[in-house]
């Protein structure tokens, strides 16, 4: 479908609806993060946005989310220039210290989600040493998971869990795309070229094994102990053949990111790529369904939060100056249904803010939630959209 034409919803808000939208994201994150903080915890989603009833450690596998909360809280702080945001922000620094002092960030690839949108933004914005220490520490992590044999970086489970007994062993999946951030930073910071090596070793494997002709994009994949490919697999989307909706923005984004870091075109390609296919599976509804290729009679229940870091990878093409009109205008009609009521929670005293996010519910089944990925992909739009610089992926 092409946007521009067939799209119900008027491309170019007015951008004092975003300012809007995004108070509202500020004052919920002044709420949300002194009680994500007391709670010692993480929070991930919700089907009616209280996140607060999550009930997951902040140092166990599943944590991969926290940094959207700090990012909100660093996006509101770079706005505002109230230094309460910072300060919530930083309330989260001894949970984030002692996450990879006491070997809790050795299970799990995530540690881009987590640390960029804290250590790295902190590093950037506030200089102190001990928040660039933290960030390197965590690409140390996230480095050690890389598989040479394979030239990929292992998705989940401690690296010393390995053999047939380990369903996580042997797998990358596409989500990881988000994490290769850190690490071409961590080279930045530290002079030490093996973390940008192992950034750009991981791209090129997902490029030859997760983006399909045609645009598409597997969700995972799985190789042999002796690195050589074995074939996809799936956690997330409908099917393994299917073609996730999230999935496919962390490839978007996670390409264009990757250009940036690197000049290469082929990551560019990439995304761009994808970024047309994505675009093409659109229908009036604008916003995804959760995965294209669903079947016949499913449910096609939409995806916000794939909506919003869509939002992500389309502004940073054109802030590379290779979004072309039809993505801009598709990034403009996601934005406002985004900031519709069908989609956009405004009452404060629901933490949650993107409402209809797809949530799996075992694999190849989704329900929905609001998800705190959706709420920062929707505010750090919503930030580029009024002027908010964003440096830390
Ligand atoms: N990275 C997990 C997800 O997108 O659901």
């Amino acid at each position: 479908m092409s946007i521009s034409s067939s799209c119900s919803t008027a491309p170019g808000t007015d951008k004092s609806v975003f300012e809007r939208a995004f108070a509202t994201c500020a004052e919920n994150t002044l709420s949300n993060l002194p009680a994500l903080a007391a709670s010692g915890r993480t929070w991930a989603f919700h089907p009616d946005g209280r996140y607060e009833e999550w009930n997951e450690g902040f140092f166990e596998i599943g944590n991969w989310t926290t940094g959207f909360f700090t990012g909100m809280g660093v996006l509101a702080w770079l706005r505002s220039g109230d230094e309460a945001f910072l300060n919530a922000v930083v309330g989260m620094d001894s949970l984030y210290q002692r996450k990879v002092t006491e070997g809790a960030a050795d299970t799990m690839h995530d540690l881009g989600f987590l640390f960029s949108p804290y250590a790295v933004a902190l590093a950037k914005l506030t200089g102190e040493e001990k928040f660039r220490d933290l960030g390197v520490r965590a690409a140390e992590l996230l480095a050690d998971r890389f598989i040479a044999e394979g030239n990929y970086i292992r998705a989940w489970g401690r690296m010393d869990e390995t053999g047939p007994a380990y369903d996580y062993d042997g797998l990358a999946i596409i989500d990881c795309m988000m994490n290769l951030p850190l690490l071409y930073w961590a080279s930045e910071v530290t002079g030490n070229p093996r973390f940008r090596e192992i950034a750009l070793l991981h791209s090129d494997t997902t490029l030859a094994h997760f983006i399909r002709e045609d645009g598409s994009v597997y969700h995972s994949f799985r190789f042999h102990e002796d690195g050589t490919p074995k074939g996809p697999d799936n956690y997330c989307g409908r099917s393994v053949e299917s073609h996730w909706a999230r999935g496919a923005t962390w490839a978007m984004y996670g390409f264009a990111l990757g250009y940036r870091h690197t000049g290469d075109k082929r990551y560019l390609e990439a995304s761009l790529k994808v970024t047309r296919k994505w675009i093409s599976l659109l229908d009036e509804e604008v916003v995804p369904v959760w995965d294209f290729r669903l079947g016949e009679g499913e449910t096609p229940l939409r995806d916000s939060s794939a909506a919003a870091i869509a939002v992500c990878a389309i502004q940073e093409l054109d802030g590379l100056g290779h979004a072309d009109a039809e993505m801009l205008a598709t990034k403009d009609a996601l934005l406002a249904r985004l900031c519709s009521e069908d989609y956009f929670d405004s009452r404060s005293e629901v933490r949650g803010i993107l409402k209809k996010g797809e949530v799996g519910d075992g694999v190849g089944k989704a329900k929905y939630a609001y998800t705190s990925w959706g709420d920062y992909f929707f505010m750090e739009g919503l930030a580029r959209e009024i002027g908010v610089d964003v440096s830390w992926w």
